[in-house]
């Protein structure tokens, strides 16, 4: 098998994961923000024509959900113009697009898990902006799978798991939000799921472009609030914290205001991945583990 793939937001937290997971599928061209702009549509269709690829991973994104706020214009650009561009020229090229979108684009207000037939209402300008990404490469069509996670972290980047390890380090106790719930998912979970799915769309296993193009729900299983995973964290952190676990203290939103509103209940229903790819990927505890195995030893 030797696809020619694209992976833009190479140095992102999925970004890498997917270098590793698709190392072994073909000849991957990896471009972060040091060597092009999302932002730019040229530098974008100069980039895909040059590489002419046959699956472009889009792991890029303008993440920075509070700086968003005060920063609309970039966000839009990088967001949904850039994702307009890319699925433009996926389709130009016949390609397959992968891209991520977030469960911000949800309100929060229902009481179960979201469907992707759901209403999306974001509550800031992160999530609208990746709605309007969405909603652009839908509009444009062609080979494209787009899965919505949510609170995503691992080994490399800015995320969660690795703030915790570093204040665990550095304080006795920590005051966390526990009242918005949602699905801590991995990076590493992410890029295998993808990679499956990819191989079997491209090997045929799923038909025609009708039967699988679309967007789906892809999230670890099970849910939690930001305060009982920090518990977690403690819990299963063993040699990476220096001494004692800090005491965690549930904190309501309230509590802790930021620029950006965030939803109660982040939570996504995955049934729609299972049924049509029979994937299913880890539960966010196990899939912890993993991540924490991979951190290097103190
Ligand atoms: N992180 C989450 O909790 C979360 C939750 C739900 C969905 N998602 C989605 O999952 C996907 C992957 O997210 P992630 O957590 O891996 O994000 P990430 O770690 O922030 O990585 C995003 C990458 O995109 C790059 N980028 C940003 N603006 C760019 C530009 N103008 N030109 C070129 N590159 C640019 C970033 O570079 P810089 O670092 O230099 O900015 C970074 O390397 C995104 O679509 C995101 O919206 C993430």
């Amino acid at each position: 098998m030797s696809e020619r793939i694209l992976i833009v937001g190479s140095a992102g937290q999925v970004g890498v994961e997917l270098q590793r997971s698709f190392a072994d599928y073909g000849e991957i061209t990896a471009r972060d923000r040091d060597t092009f702009d999302l932002a730019d549509p040229e530098q974008v269709r100069a980039l895909v024509r040059e590489v002419k690829p046959s699956i472009i991973l889009n792991a890029a994104a303008y993440t920075a959900v509070d700086r968003a706020e005060s920063d609309l214009e970039v966000a839009m650009a990088v967001n949904a113009q850039a994702s307009r561009v890319l699925a433009e020229e996926a389709l130009r090229a016949d390609a397959l697009l992968v891209h991520y979108s977030t469960d911000y684009v949800f309100d929060g207000s229902k009481a179960g898990p979201w469907f992707e037939t759901d209403q999306p209402h974001p509550l800031n300008v992160y999530g609208a902006s990746k709605l309007a990404g969405e909603k652009a490469i839908q509009q444009v069509g062609g080979k494209y799978l787009i899965f919505r996670t949510s609170w995503v972290y691992g080994p490399h980047g800015n995320n969660f798991l690795l703030t915790m390890l570093r204040l665990g380090n550095e304080r006795d106790q920590l005051s966390i939000v526990d009242d918005q719930v949602g699905a801590p998912t991995t990076s590493i979970e992410l890029a295998d799921a993808t990679r499956t799915i990819v191989g079997g769309v491209l090997a045929g296993q799923f038909g025609s472009t009708e039967n699988w193009a679309g967007l789906y729900h892809m999230t670890c299983a099970g849910s939690v609030s930001w305060c009982g995973f920090a518990r977690e964290i403690f819990a299963q952190a063993g040699s990476r914290l220096h001494g004692k676990a800090p005491v965690v203290k549930g904190i309501t939103t309230a509590d802790y205001p930021t620029p950006a509103q965030r939803p109660r209940n982040s939570v996504l229903s995955n049934e729609k991945l299972n049924v049509r790819f029979g994937t299913r990927l880890s539960s966010w505890k196990d899939a912890l583990s993993a991540a924490i195995a991979r951190l290097p030893e103190k």
